[in-house]
């Protein structure tokens, strides 16, 4: 397992999962357990950030959360599942890394700005000094467990490059050469399918355009026969494109093997955007049966589900008390 190195991930708890999650990321966390060490965390100080006027929400979606991660494959077997907050040492680290980060690396960071705009859209308040500091407690997460990888998305970049930035600095003020305490992680880009929302803009529990893995079997299928399509396909006889149709995309992400039939069908108006969707409802709901029949028969043992993330909490502990220690004794605080 621990062949290639050690990976790190995690999730803000901040309500139901949806299929954007499981192409986003859940695929690519079964994909990387069995040849990867992974760590798999509910960043729940994360959520705190944009949730804590309402924090139940991430007490709920904690264990909902892990209950999909292990419904769509995660095995805590294989993975380290934890949560956060469980892990005081992330916080400890989260201040000591944030001496060291100047404030113009924050402001600077791409992400920071089109992440503010997003979450005030989804009615957030983030002008919060949490908001700011966030890719700082990422890196405390990242690099408490030194892991090697990190899976993430283009758009996720700047986010890892700025914990590289922060490894460089921590490794030069406070190591001697030759005896870095953290690895410089690097991106592990997969490649990963398109799946907008509905709507086709990004899919997001804020923009009402999800479809999540806790929706029953009919909602599916309501929510399916809104999508958008070919805007050029107006009458059942036109000529669809199918690469410029967002039912497509599904197909190619949850039904690859279908996909060149059903662009056919399209092209030739052999059937509607009605038996299209109907069929994707289908193959879709096919795809969620046993995620939904999983998650159920989880959530209905709270104890199993809570006794699988102590578990993981207390692997994760042992390792961020190592580093821990080796970072107080890095910096040279006294008394350790
Ligand atoms: N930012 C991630 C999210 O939005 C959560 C997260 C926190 C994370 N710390 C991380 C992801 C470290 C990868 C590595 O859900
Ligand atoms: Fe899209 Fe299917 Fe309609 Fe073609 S037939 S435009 S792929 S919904």
């Amino acid at each position: 397992m621990t062949t290639k190195g050690r990976i790190l991930s995690g999730m803000r708890p901040t309500g139901q999962l949806h299929l954007g999650h499981v192409i986003g990321a859940l695929r690519n966390w079964v994909e990387l357990q069995s040849a990867y060490d992974c760590f798999y965390f509910v960043a729940d100080h994360h959520a705190l950030m944009s949730e804590y006027s309402h924090p139940e929400v991430i007490r709920e979606s904690t264990l909902n959360n892990v209950a999909d991660w292990i419904a769509c494959g995660v095995d805590p077997d294989q993975a380290t599942v934890f949560v956060q907050s469980h892990v005081p040492e992330h916080a400890e680290l989260h201040v000591v890394l944030s001496a060291i980060t100047p404030l113009g690396w924050l402001e600077r960071c791409p992400t920071y700005k089109e992440q503010l705009v997003e979450l005030e859209k989804g009615g957030k308040d983030v002008r919060n000094y949490a908001f700011l500091g966030y890719p700082v407690l990422q890196a405390a997460d990242i690099i408490m467990y030194k892991a090697n990888y990190v899976p993430v998305g283009e758009d996720q970049i700047p986010h890892l490059e700025l914990t590289r930035e922060i490894v460089r600095r921590f490794n030069g003020t406070f190591c001697k050469a030759g005896g870095e305490i953290f690895p410089e992680p690097q991106p592990k880009l997969t490649a990963v399918p398109r799946l907008l929302g509905l709507d086709r803009r990004k899919m997001s529990k804020s923009y009402g355009n999800a479809i999540f893995l806790s929706d029953p079997a009919e909602e599916v299928a309501k929510k399916i026969a809104t999508m958008y399509t070919d805007p050029k396909r107006v009458r059942r006889a036109d000529p669809g494109h199918p690469e410029e149709c967002n039912v497509h995309d599904y197909y190619l992400a949850f039904a690859p093997e279908r996909a060149a039939e059903v662009a056919d069908k399209c092209r030739s108006a052999a059937w509607g955007c009605t038996d299209c969707k109907k069929d994707l409802a289908a193959t879709l709901n096919a795809f969620l049966d046993p995620i939904r029949a999983k998650r159920t028969e989880l959530l209905g043992d709270k104890a199993a589900l809570e006794r699988i993330l102590r578990a993981g909490n207390e692997r994760a502990r042992a390792v961020a008390a190592a580093t821990m220690k080796e970072v107080r004794l890095a910096v040279g605080y006294w008394g350790f």
